[in-house]
């Protein structure tokens, strides 16, 4: 399978790129620019370096041509991308990986798109694509470390089973993370949000918290 990253530049999409490609995932790292997609690449095979990472730079219309694409962006760009690849994304599974939180004083909480979550905003802009959402709460700087051991649980919501399956399956090739299914697009709203009580933890601990779901066998 091919996978594209949309803003695989930033820490986020950089540390899900490198992450993937190391499973033996085929990633089109994409950007708005060529260049800034190849910059990036490149220190990205220098730092994952003794890995065989199959790692391509790409623009965002070129990744958004992958069978599966991520969307990686900060909030206020996330709408406008997937609005130009409306024909790219046709028929396949979109996941996104963006929350939506803003500082608000000294602390940080969660944003709420009027449209109910940014995963619903997302939906009706590409009716015709199967929008999920996934590594919303993985920390960039651990899951992009290649001598980090990771040990977290991803929520992975979607409004069908199959989407979320197949999310799920793309997860589990990573050594240390579990996919769960915590439900339809309704879900989005708590996943997105609850990252803000995670930065609020990593800020009053001094940490890089992720998720851990107990009791499922
Ligand atoms: N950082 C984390 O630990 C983490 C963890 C989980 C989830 N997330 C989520 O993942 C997303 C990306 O996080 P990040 O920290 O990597 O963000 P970022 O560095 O601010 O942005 C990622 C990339 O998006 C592109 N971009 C920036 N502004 C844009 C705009 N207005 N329109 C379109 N593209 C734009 C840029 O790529 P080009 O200039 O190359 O196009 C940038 O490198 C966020 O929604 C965040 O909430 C972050």
């Amino acid at each position: 399978m091919k996978i594209g990253v949309l803003g695989g530049t930033g820490p986020a999409g950089s540390a899900v790129s490198a992450r993937l490609a190391s499973v033996g995932v085929e990633v089109l790292l994409g950007s708005r620019t060529l260049e800034k997609a190849t910059e990036v690449v490149d220190g990205l095979t220098k730092r994952w370096s003794g890995h065989d990472l199959s790692l391509v730079p790409a623009t965002n219309e070129m990744a958004a041509r992958a069978d599966l694409v991520v969307l990686a962006t900060p909030v206020e760009g996330a709408v406008n991308t997937v609005r130009t690849l409306v024909d790219e994304l046709s028929g396949k599974i979109l996941v996104s990986m963006v929350n939506a939180m803003v500082k608000w004083g000294d602390r940080f909480v969660p944003l709420m798109p009027y449209t109910g979550s940014v995963a619903l905003a997302l939906s009706r802009v590409v009716p015709a694509t199967h929008v999920a959402g996934a590594f919303h709460h993985l920390p960039a700087g651990q899951l992009g470390d290649p001598d980090h051991q990771l040990d977290a649980d991803v929520m992975v919501f979607s409004d069908l089973r199959s989407v979320t399956d197949e999310v799920i399956g793309m997860i589990d090739l990573v050594p240390g993370l579990r996919g769960i299914d915590v439900g339809g697009l309704g879900s989005a709203l708590a996943v997105e949000a609850l990252t803000a009580c995670l930065v609020e933890v990593n800020r009053r601990y001094k940490t890089h918290a992720s998720l851990r779901v107990t009791g499922i066998v």
